[in-house]
């Protein structure tokens, strides 16, 4: 790496454009990322020793819930390529800071499919693996290759591979051992080329079903095609889930809790309708969504902070709210399905 890589740090920088919950809060320092080597000279800057630092790609996964006393790295890196194929899959890379959504619609028109389920899921490519980003039956971590990340203690470059990023639901390395120790820079997916379409989860076969997608179905009427798969999910999530744009938001706010088979069979007398998935090891994954709305929360708000009225799982800032009022309303939602379910719920986004 050349000692002339500049990189500038900016004081009392406003994080409001980079969290998708429009929270108002100041970074004592700020460091816009454009290229790998910038970001290797921005952790070994002096003046960044011993400062805490914050890594923001999309910030749609981060409840900030004050000023940022630190750096923070704001991820901009560009970039989307097929890197090589063999006689299975093609390779395709794509820098940490491009937006995931815009990804996933260049790799179909590229002919590229495999990402289709994944649509519109707000965030970059680099925040993809932190939380292993899953929708409509699929998890990132199916279509991952190896990611390239630096590491902040030392500005060094290094590659990682699937065992190494340990995915799980909603969950990686990067939210365990690995949390604030990484910055990642690239995410290479492996796509391959017998295309099977994922078109079982519920809401996504009924959009499918309900028809209107060009090429939804081939002649025989059989099976619907990764663009029809792409527009459905879009539909789906635009119907249900609100754009950050225009309301602030972190997506789903809680997992969904996965209880073992004993207060599943408790809580199935008392509650028949609970909406619940059989676990291949036995237990039962419950849909979080469901049973916040049956405490009845859906659409009720805390101040300016509120439950979503269309999805019970995604919490919102109708405007002004602060972190804090979203972690209280947060905490208030869990209480309840607490006391009423007996279920513990585990927020999604990192809480700071
Ligand atoms: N439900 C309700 N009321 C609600 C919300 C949901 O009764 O207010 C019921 C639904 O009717 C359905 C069930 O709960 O029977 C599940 O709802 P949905 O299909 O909307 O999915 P989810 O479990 O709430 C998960 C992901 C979403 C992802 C969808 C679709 C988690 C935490 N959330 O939500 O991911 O888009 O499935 O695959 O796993 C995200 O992580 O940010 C996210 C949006």
């Amino acid at each position: 790496m050349s000692e002339s890589v500049s990189t500038a740090f900016i004081a009392g920088y406003s994080l409001k454009a980079h969290n998708t919950f429009g929270f108002d809060v100041c970074a004592q320092f700020a460091c816009r990322i454009e290229r790998e080597d910038q970001l290797m000279a921005a952790v070994r800057d002096p003046r960044a020793a011993g400062l805490p630092r914050l890594v923001l790609g999309g910030g749609s996964n981060v409840v900030l819930t004050g000023d940022f006393a630190g750096l923070v790295l704001l991820v901009g890196l560009q970039g989307r390529r097929v890197v090589r194929e063999d006689a299975d899959a093609w390779y395709v890379e794509a820098a940490g800071g491009e937006p995931w959504h815009e990804f996933v619609a260049w790799t179909l028109s590229q002919g590229l499919p495999g990402l289709e389920n994944l649509a519109l899921i707000p965030g970059t490519v680099g925040a993809a693996p932190i939380q292993n980003i899953g929708a409509y039956g699929l998890e990132m971590c199916e279509r991952f290759a190896s990611l390239r990340a630096v590491e902040l203690a030392t500005g060094d470059l290094v590659e990682l591979d699937a065992e190494a990023c340990q995915f799980g639901y909603r969950d990686s390395f990067f939210k365990r051992e690995g949390r604030d120790r990484f910055v990642i820079t690239a995410v290479t997916f492996r796509l391959p080329k017998v295309w099977q379409p994922r078109a079982g989860y519920a809401d996504l076969a009924r959009e499918l079903a309900a028809g209107g997608y060009v090429g939804s179905a081939d002649p025989a009427g059989q099976q619907p095609t990764a663009q029809a798969i792409f527009d459905a999910v879009v539909a789906v999530r635009r119907a249900k889930l609100p754009d950050p744009l225009q309301l602030g938001n972190a997506g789903s706010f809680f997992k969904n809790p996965v209880v073992d088979a004993g207060l599943f069979e408790t809580l199935k007398l008392r509650e028949p309708d609970v909406v619940s998935y059989l676990q291949q090891d036995g237990r039962v994954k419950l849909a979080a969504g469901w049973l916040i709305d049956r405490c009845g929360w859906k659409g009720r708000a805390m101040g300016a902070a509120a439950v979503h009225e269309r999805q019970a799982l995604v919490l919102v800032n109708r405007g002004g709210a602060s972190g804090a009022e979203v972690l209280a309303l947060a905490q208030a939602v869990q209480r309840d399905v607490l006391t009423r379910f007996g279920v513990e719920l585990e927020a999604e986004p990192v809480c700071l």
